[in-house]
């Protein structure tokens, strides 16, 4: 029988019921804890993209006919719903991405290119996954500004004393994750937004991460960008968000060319579209786009402090438990972070292990989770990691620590 923690209904959320709407969750003999890497999904959502099909298909934005309408009518209420969800001033500020990293990606290649010159520098963190450092490198190399980069203190958080350092007149981008994809660190986002601010630096938060698990407001937070995946919010694969001040995205060229970013294409000239359809050219990926409006509609139907409450409670029994066994290391054991726990052991490689929690049904990511530098950085081949949603419970807490303890039985 699967348990859940004792007076959780009591706290507005029934993780039994939660649980429940998620079928490969209900079907499965595995014990899911690789949420960090993609959440599962709902029926409501699954079910918003076959509704698509079966009643809406179409393109957006171009045909003269109520099946295009209809279509078109959705996506952009899908839009709306975004912006709101984040707290965003208008729908123009919403640009739909692959994902996180395209949008950090379309940064990079449109407000960074068209602003930055050898002078000027990049910051970002040791901690950061590739998607919030490849495209920095990459802009490096075309302009021949300069990456810096934040490293950690002795608990794993942010050196920010060292931030302060490096984030100088000359930096022209600040780019950190909310929360860390390894340790789930949650960062000091606001400290590091008003210290771009200050020297006039734009602030682009990563959260992809983050966006599940903690209420977002982006006019609250006063972030220049906030990028972020569907797929690790229980929405579908291939659909993100960019999240933009109206203000510098007017400002910036388009990224990509093609059908739908143009207002007049012409052989003598042509001119682009008004936003948030500048940075989207081609068909979209409408289904996805409404797969994610459900799963913001699912989040909004449960208590979030109380999803939050209940996923630490079940990190703080994963943690306890984890402790207990000889030879194991918690990787970034502090209280401020998402539930997601990394660890490793004394002398075994972290994909050892996985493939032997594995063979026990029980799904973890080990290796080096797109987060090279920082594997580096604390001189580890990697971290098993295990990541809770709600949808998991006690009994799956219990599995994953016997599993843990069985495995290190081999070593
Ligand atoms: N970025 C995802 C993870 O951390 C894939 O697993």
């Amino acid at each position: 029988m699967t348990t859940y923690l004792p007076n959780e209904k009591s706290m507005n959320f029934d993780p039994q019921q939660f649980r429940q709407q998620f079928p490969l969750i209900c079907q499965s003999n595995q014990t899911y804890l690789d949420s960090a890497a993609t959440s599962q999904k709902p029926q409501q959502v699954i079910d918003s993209i076959s509704e698509f099909y079966c009643t809406s298909n179409s393109n957006v934005h171009r045909a003269a006919h109520q099946l295009s309408a209809k279509a078109t009518a959705q996506f952009e209420l899908a839009r709306s719903n975004v912006a709101k969800f984040i707290g965003a001033h208008t729908s123009k500020e919403i640009i739909f991405t692959k994902g996180t990293t395209e949008a950090i990606n379309l940064i990079a290649q449109s407000y960074g290119r068209s602003n930055l010159t050898p002078q000027h520098n990049i910051v970002v963190s040791v901690s950061e996954h590739h998607a919030n450092i490849v495209p920095w490198q990459m802009l490096c190399q075309q302009t021949g500004a300069t990456l810096r980069v934040i490293e950690l203190d002795t608990e794993l958080q942010l050196n920010m004393q060292q931030a302060a350092t490096l984030i100088d007149d000359n930096t022209k981008i600040v780019s950190i994750a909310h929360a860390s994809n390894v340790t789930g660190i949650i960062n000091p986002i606001e400290q590091l937004i008003a210290m771009a601010k200050e020297v006039g630096a734009i602030s682009v938060i990563d959260g992809a991460q983050a966006i599940a698990h903690l209420p977002i407001n982006v006019a609250q937070l006063d972030c220049d960008f906030y990028a972020f995946s569907g797929h690790k919010m229980y929405g579908p694969t291939g659909i993100g968000v960019l999240y933009g001040k109206e203000a510098i995205l007017t400002a910036m060229p388009p990224w990509q060319g093609g059908g739908e970013m143009i207002k007049k294409v012409s052989f003598s000239g042509t001119t682009y579209n008004q936003l948030p359809f500048k940075f989207e050219p081609g068909t979209p990926n409408i289904s996805g786009v409404l797969g994610l409006s459900s799963a913001i509609d699912f989040i909004k139907s449960f208590d979030r402090a109380a999803l939050e409450r209940y996923e630490q409670k079940l990190l703080k029994l994963a943690r306890e438990q984890l402790l207990q066994i000889d030879g194991l290391s918690i990787v970034g054991d502090v209280s401020n972070k998402l539930s997601v726990i990394s660890f490793v052991f004394d002398d075994e490689h972290p994909s050892d292990v996985a493939t032997l929690l594995d063979q026990q049904n029980i799904a973890v990511r080990a290796g080096h989770h797109c987060a090279m530098p920082l594997m580096e950085y604390l001189n580890i081949p990697g971290t098993v990691r295990a990541s809770f949603a709600p949808y998991n419970s006690v009994t799956d807490v219990n599995n994953f620590v016997t599993a843990v303890k069985k495995a290190s039985s081999f070593f």
